[in-house]
């Protein structure tokens, strides 16, 4: 077996006035799974797209196996050993599988077309990947991308592999594959595997230690195992008090579907009830592309009702659209982020003055004194000049949250504290459920199974577009809840057929 060191020595990367890498140093072994820690904005995407070749570094060395090395961009990386995962791989979409196989860097692989196909069906067999060669690469789901992405810098040689929050947007089930695979390769193939994560558990189920950025500096590492406490101590310097929940009075029905039909190309959802009370929060659990995409876009008046109707606040509003849904009080966060509810180009207060703003002309001074509050408030590391895409992740996410209006009667929020680390999701909570104690309903979606137990109210699982409701989440375990949204009815009494 090969391993392959590789270091970096006195990293520096500064964006403006932001130090995003302060004089990182650290050494990452050959064989080892290293999750990188950090609360949003550490750093770390930064540190990785140095790594990576992405973007060069204004200071600071790269060492491979004690020889200083010297590359500019991703395909000189990955002549050296070095690949990251792209979260949106190679945009050719015309391509299937396996030709994004051969093609996908050119002048790096000379396979001819049987060669390829063997090579990339063995690798896909030795994982469990699953990869069919025809399939053109845009009828591929997350989960497959990231899979032909390995396979293809695999069979360019990488020995060290970079994962930037790889597990957002797949199912349990695709990731416990994901890092089978992984484990596999840094044991059989002495393959090193860096893993930038915010979901602690993954983390501490996969890797062998952990390097944790604060504000651009290395502020330590660890060996595995440890506890989320631990791990949590380290990243923030302290423990987190555990959430305490709150007992509060709903009101009355602000949001009621009735007999709701609803219809995409996938699934349906047919005959839908439900009504939902002030002060309620909803949580809808189920894996991708279940129907509860579905679901929300219709209470938003994004959706059109096949049949049935939606009533806010008694008033019916079926067939009406999305503006005038949010003239009554229903707002709506989509997850996104930068597809769909931030937009590329346009810079924090240009996205303020777009919700604030009413009148025909812009009052620029005031969007931009609203945007600085805002910035304060949800404590955005950004500045209210920066464009949206220059944010972390996390910052992202943060600013998408504070777009929302004040207080709306109904909330309906997509993954609200996806790419969010510990804190700030903790963070983005107490304010939802500050609107919520103030008589906002908030029906939300998450991957994150706890957080839907320890935020909801009501559960509703969804599973190929039927619908279950769960009345007391309090009774339901997170492995009882995993089981249920693989589609288990059966075997659980905490359920109840809704649609
Ligand atoms: N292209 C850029 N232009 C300006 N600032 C940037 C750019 N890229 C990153 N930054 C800033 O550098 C800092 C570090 O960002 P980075 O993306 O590395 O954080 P991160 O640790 O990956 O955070 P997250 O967990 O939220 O993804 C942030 O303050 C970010 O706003
Ligand atoms: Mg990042």
């Amino acid at each position: 077996m090969i391993f392959m060191d590789v270091e970096v020595k006195n990293i520096h990367k500064r964006f403006g006035p932001v130090h995003a890498n302060n004089d990182i140093s650290v050494t990452f072994k050959g064989g080892n799974i290293v999750g990188i820690l950090g609360e949003n904005g550490a750093g770390k995407s930064t540190l990785m797209k140095i790594l990576s070749g992405f973007q060069p570094a204004d200071s600071g060395e790269i060492w491979i196996d004690g020889r200083p090395v010297d590359y500019h961009g991703p395909r000189a990386a990955i002549a050296h050993g070095v690949g990251m995962l792209q979260q949106d791989p190679l945009d050719v979409p015309a391509f299937t599988v396996l030709e994004n196989f051969i093609y996908g860097a050119p002048g790096g692989m000379n396979l001819n077309r049987p060669q390829a196909q063997r090579q990339l069906s063995e690798v896909s067999q030795r994982f469990g990947f699953d990869l069919d060669p025809e399939t053109p690469i845009n009828r591929l789901s997350i989960a497959q991308r990231q899979q032909l992405e390995i396979v293809r810098l695999l069979a360019l040689g990488v020995k060290l592999l970079i994962l930037d929050e790889p597990t957002t947007g797949i199912s349990a089930e695709q990731k416990n594959v994901l890092f089978e695979a992984l484990r596999n390769l840094a044991k059989n193939d002495g393959l090193s595997v860096l893993l930038v994560s915010h979901k602690l558990e993954d983390v501490i189920a996969l890797c062998d230690e952990v390097v944790v950025l604060r504000a651009g500096k290395l502020v330590g590492t660890k060996q595995l195992p440890a506890t989320t406490d631990e791990l949590v101590t380290l990243m923030f310097g302290e423990e987190l008090a555990p959430h305490q929940p709150e007992d509060i009075e709903f009101g009355d029905t602000v949001l009621k579907l009735d007999r709701v039909h609803l219809a995409s190309k996938r699934l349906s959802i047919t005959d839908l009830s439900l009504e939902v009370r002030a002060g309620e929060v909803i949580g809808l659990a189920g894996l991708d592309g279940s129907g509860q995409r579905l679901m929300m876009r219709a209470c938003v008046g994004l959706e059109k009702c096949v049949a049935g109707d939606v009533f806010i606040n008694g008033q019916r509003m079926t067939g009406q659209a999305y503006r005038s849904f949010m003239q009554h009080g229903v707002s709506f966060g989509a997850a996104g982020r930068l597809e769909e509810g931030l937009i590329a180009g346009l810079t924090l207060t240009e996205h303020i003055a777009l919700v604030s703003e009413r009148g025909m002309v812009i009052d620029w001074a005031r969007a931009r004194q609203h945007t600085e509050t805002q910035i304060k408030l949800y404590d955005v590391r950004g500045h209210a000049d920066n464009m949206i895409e220059q944010l972390s992740g996390g910052n992202q996410q943060r600013v998408l949250m504070a777009l929302l209006p004040e207080n709306p009667v109904v909330l309906v929020l997509e993954q609200p504290t996806r790419g969010l680390d510990v804190d700030s999701a903790r963070w983005i909570w107490q304010q939802l459920l500050k609107r919520r104690a103030d008589g906002t309903a908030i029906i939300f979606s998450s991957a994150e199974l706890d957080e839907i137990v320890t935020y909801s109210d009501r559960i509703l699982v969804f599973y190929a577009g039927q619908i279950y409701e769960i009345r007391d989440p309090d009774a339901v375990s997170i492995d009882e809840l995993g089981r249920l949204i693989g589609g288990d009815f059966q075997s659980s009494d905490h359920v109840e057929r809704l649609a």
